[in-house]
């Protein structure tokens, strides 16, 4: 399962509690597939939902829940089981043999988010997921939690209290801290049983916020800093990690104490949601923004946070070895899906060194390559030593391949051809234990 981009309509990106059609997990692609939509009186194109014809019912989903099992957005192992999952507070069950569904691994807790991350993180020393959910009632807070291995109860960490909560798809992990990274793309959830607005209408882009940082520790549930930046709105992070501002490397204003590092790909603003519509991305002048590759430097003592690009080069989908980031250690390499190609009749898969800035690619026309995932060499040390797996789809041959480059020269080391196209997804994962 890999996530390549897709296309989706207003009410397709409310459908994470609805049911229907897609979540919203999408950074934009030019290798999007767009689905059947009808369109609205304004020519929008929309998909019909429960809950537009029926409020009452979308307060009661809102607010007690009955969220989608719609788990489309990615995989993950919980419980000791595979399972698949999107941004409801839904896992489901996944035979790794026969990719049968085994029905909807039960959380049992007091986790009472209605929205929550596609994107929990895992860290190999703990022995836990980590991840973060909103929820919505009469006040509104974030809430960070762990789920330790073995089990799926989620373990409220800490909370933070908001007066409108932000769309926020994916966040940072650290040895010691989880990282919520706070687009100022807000909504009063009230707005969400608006009759005539999807879920993402009800949002709106306060640039005047900036982006907030919310750095909050693991194990007290504390918020330590919550520096804001010049607003960005982001989808991805890349990985995190700590160090000490005096080492060598350290940036910004070097006067001791420690920070955080996030990666993360960064858009000036959430027009780039605008290019997710269908009738945007059905057209012949889709206008997409792309991502770029930054870095913030986040200082825990109340210093001045630095942010900078880390490579020339449009980015999505940012990976990097699971063996340094469960670990909950430096990086030095992301991978990614590439999109500089002018033409739009094919993207790339691009790997940055993000010490020397340089950037590998690998392209081929008219194909196009879905989220790449990094599989390590077995015993390396390496952090580069491994496959680059990626589905491509050729669309002269309108057949499908799994790639696999060499992880350190980024050339093409074995391909694996299917007789017919696979539907682009969303996020993928490699599980050497799942092997069959
Ligand atoms: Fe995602």
């Amino acid at each position: 399962m890999s996530e390549t981009g897709l296309a989706r309509s207003r009410s397709a990106a409310s459908a994470w509690r609805t049911g229907s059609t897609a979540s919203r997990c999408s950074p934009p692609s030019r290798s999007a597939t767009a689905y059947a939509t009808p369109t609205d009186s304004s020519g929008r194109a929309r998909t019909a939902t429960r809950s537009r014809a029926n409020p009452p019912g979308r307060l009661r989903t809102l607010l007690a829940g009955d969220p989608t099992d719609n788990a489309n957005a990615n995989v993950i192992r919980l419980g000791g089981r595979l399972a698949a999952i999107t941004e409801s507070p839904v896992a489901v069950a996944v035979d790794p043999a026969t990719l049968a569904t085994e029905g909807i691994l039960e959380h049992d807790d007091e986790a009472g988010a209605q929205h929550t991350t596609a994107h929990p993180l895992h860290d190999a020393s703990r022995g836990e997921h980590v991840g973060y959910g909103e929820r919505f009632g009469l006040d509104h807070q974030y809430e960070i939690y762990r789920i330790p291995d073995g089990g799926t109860e989620r373990e409220v960490v800490g909370t933070v209290p908001v007066d409108e909560p932000a769309y926020m798809h994916s966040f940072a992990l650290t040895e010691r801290y989880a990282v919520l990274t706070e687009n100022p793309f807000t909504a009063n959830p009230l707005r969400f049983l608006h009759p005539d607005r999807s879920f993402v209408d009800a949002y709106e882009w306060h640039p005047e916020s900036g982006t907030r940082f919310i750095v909050l520790d693991r194990t007290t549930g504390a918020v330590v800093a919550e520096p804001r930046v010049p607003a960005f709105f982001t989808f991805h992070h890349a990985n995190a990690f700590e160090r000490e501002r005096t080492e060598a490397g350290a940036e910004g204003d070097s006067d001791g104490g420690n920070e955080i590092v996030v990666d993360l790909v960064a858009y000036d603003d959430a027009d780039v949601l605008d290019g997710l519509y269908l009738d945007d991305i059905g057209s012949s002048t889709p206008d997409a923004s792309t991502g770029e590759l930054r870095r913030y430097c986040l200082p825990l003592d109340g210093g001045r946070v630095t942010g900078r690009t880390l490579a020339d080069v449009g980015i999505e989908f940012p990976q990097v070895s699971p063996a340094v980031a469960t670990a909950m250690e430096p990086h030095r390499y992301v991978y990614g899906q590439g999109d500089t190609d002018a033409d739009r009749n094919a993207n790339e898969l691009v790997k940055v060194d993000t010490e020397a800035g340089d950037v590998q690619t690998w392209a081929e026309r008219g194909v196009y390559a879905g989220e790449p995932t990094f599989v390590p060499a077995p015993d390396t040390a390496s952090e580069d030593d491994g496959l680059v797996l990626s589905i491509l789809l050729d669309i002269n041959a309108e057949q499908s391949a799994l790639l696999a480059l060499d992880g350190r020269s980024f050339e093409e080391r074995a391909r694996a051809i299917v007789p017919h196209s696979i539907p682009f997804g969303f996020h993928g994962r490699y599980f050497e234990e799942f092997e069959s």
